[in-house]
């Protein structure tokens, strides 16, 4: 099939990419220049685990292509995705400009029966409004489908390739035919395409990524509580999670949820249903939640240093939201910087991929390190804000002739607390029994 791809972020690229990999003809649309003039020339974009090998072997079987004029990369397209960004504006809700306006360009352009797909992250009603921009100008016959995607950013080809589920929105039988014979490569293991009118898959996405951060808050407010009564979080999480009914996924506590995806869609989710006079206060509590958790650690590292921060030195490790990305949207690490700035902390930051991007939004306010090692040279503590899989087993002994003083501050539980009270570290992590204090 052809399929035109408009937006190369990284849901654009991911989809694009992983539809071009089961043989379709993708093009995928831009407006940056620059941006598609690197990928024209084979340079990818984004860092995502896998994709650059597939990327480059569909390009090179000239089924992968890049530009930035519309009417060109639609051109015999069967099928367009809009795969725009949806920022959240001043009052939380999502800002549809960049949809509408290639909404209202689509029109006059297409020459047959098209179906436009929303993926990005919609509210409720999008499709009726990019359905009203489009036949405003538009000739022939088309449909507006929604179907959210579920990426998890690190493995998001994975999830492109096996999807737990595939969420498709239309009451159109002919858009239907054509969305189930381009998904059938991709759900063969048996997996489902749940079929739904528009407004039902656009409401899907917004209740499974609320209903996650829902989840993790959760747990985040249990550990809480188990730190002021003594109890374990782990066990405590072992102990929920065997039941099939919770499941053992999604909750694990930490330093708050971050990312694209979570905040921006907990707050969209609860300012349309105030749009429709309904107050969510189970997402309004989430929130609330989430905003302090991202800097809980910061009180126990001044209550350890008594309250005088200036002067110390922090080795920062993990900057991404999450591992095995280099986003660092909304990530927790960010607001612990800050926190730890404004003290007068000297930070020496260690990331595997992130670097560079936090280098663009704090500058040489901070120091930035190759290794987790470097970065704990002199420190008086370790800060660890990312569970990056090189942070889990580090040589301690070797920690220990770098560090000032054995402090470490975990925001994503990575050790095992007989262990650490063995090596002789102090350890504060979330929810757990403080090692050493
Ligand atoms: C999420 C959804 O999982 C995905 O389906 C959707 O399409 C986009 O949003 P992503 O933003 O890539 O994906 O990250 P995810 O792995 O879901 O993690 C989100 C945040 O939750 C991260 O900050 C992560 O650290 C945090 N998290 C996750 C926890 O704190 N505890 C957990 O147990 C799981």
């Amino acid at each position: 099939m052809k399929i035109a791809v408009v937006g190369t972020g990284y849901v654009g690229l991911v989809t694009g990419t992983c539809f071009a990999e089961t043989g379709n003809t993708v093009t995928c649309v831009d407006i940056d220049q620059e941006k598609v003039k690197k990928l024209q020339n084979g340079k990818i974009t984004i860092y995502e685990p896998g994709l650059e090998q597939l990327f480059e072997r569909n390009i090179k079987q000239e089924r992968l292509f890049f530009t930035t004029n519309l009417a060109e990369g639609i051109k015999d397209a069967k099928i367009i995705f809009l795969a725009l960004p949806t920022p959240p504006g001043e009052d939380g809700s999502a800002d549809l400009k960049y949809i509408l306006k290639v909404a209202s360009d689509l029109g006059p352009i297409l020459s047959d029966y098209t179906v436009i797909i929303d993926k990005s992250t919609v509210p409720v009603g999008t499709a009726d409004k990019v359905r009203d921009r489009i036949a405003a100008n538009a000739k022939v016959e088309f449909d507006v489908v929604s179907n959210p995607e579920f990426l998890r950013e690190g493995v998001a080809v994975e999830d492109f390739m096996k999807p737990d589920r595939v969420v498709i929105g239309t009451n159109s039988p002919r858009a239907r035919k054509i969305m189930e014979a381009l998904y059938a490569p991709y759900v063969r293991q048996g997996n489902p395409i749940i079929f739904m009118d528009e407004r039902s898959a656009e409401l899907t996405k917004y209740a499974a990524n609320s209903f996650l951060a829902t989840k993790i808050t959760f747990m985040n407010e249990i550990a809480n509580l188990c730190e002021l009564v003594g109890a374990d979080v782990d066990s405590v999480r072992r102990g929920v999670g065997t039941d099939s009914r919770i499941g053992k996924r999604f909750l694990f506590p930490g330093i708050g949820y971050g990312g694209s995806c979570f905040p921006k869609d907990v707050q969209a989710l609860a300012k349309s249903a105030s749009d429709v006079k309904y107050d969510f206060r189970i997402l309004n509590a989430v929130m609330d939640v989430n905003e302090d958790q991202k800097t809980r650690l910061i009180e126990r590292i001044k209550t350890h240093f008594k309250g005088n921060l200036k002067g110390k030195t922090i080795a920062f490790w993990g900057l991404s939201f999450k591992p095995h990305t280099d986003d660092i949207r909304e990530a927790p690490s960010l607001y612990n910087i800050e926190a730890l700035l404004s003290e007068g902390v000297t930070i020496r930051a260690h990331d595997p991929e992130a670097i560079e991007n936090v280098k663009r939004i704090v500058g040489d306010k901070i120091g930035y390190f190759d290794t987790p090692y470097d970065a704990a040279e002199g420190a008086d503590a370790i800060f660890i804000a990312t569970e990056w899989p090189e942070f889990r087993t580090p040589d301690f002994e070797k920690l220990s002739g770098l560090l000032k003083s054995k402090v470490i501050f975990d925001g994503r539980n990575l050790y095992d607390l007989s262990n650490m009270k063995e090596l002789g570290y102090t350890y504060f992590s979330i929810g757990r029994e403080v090692i050493n204090g």
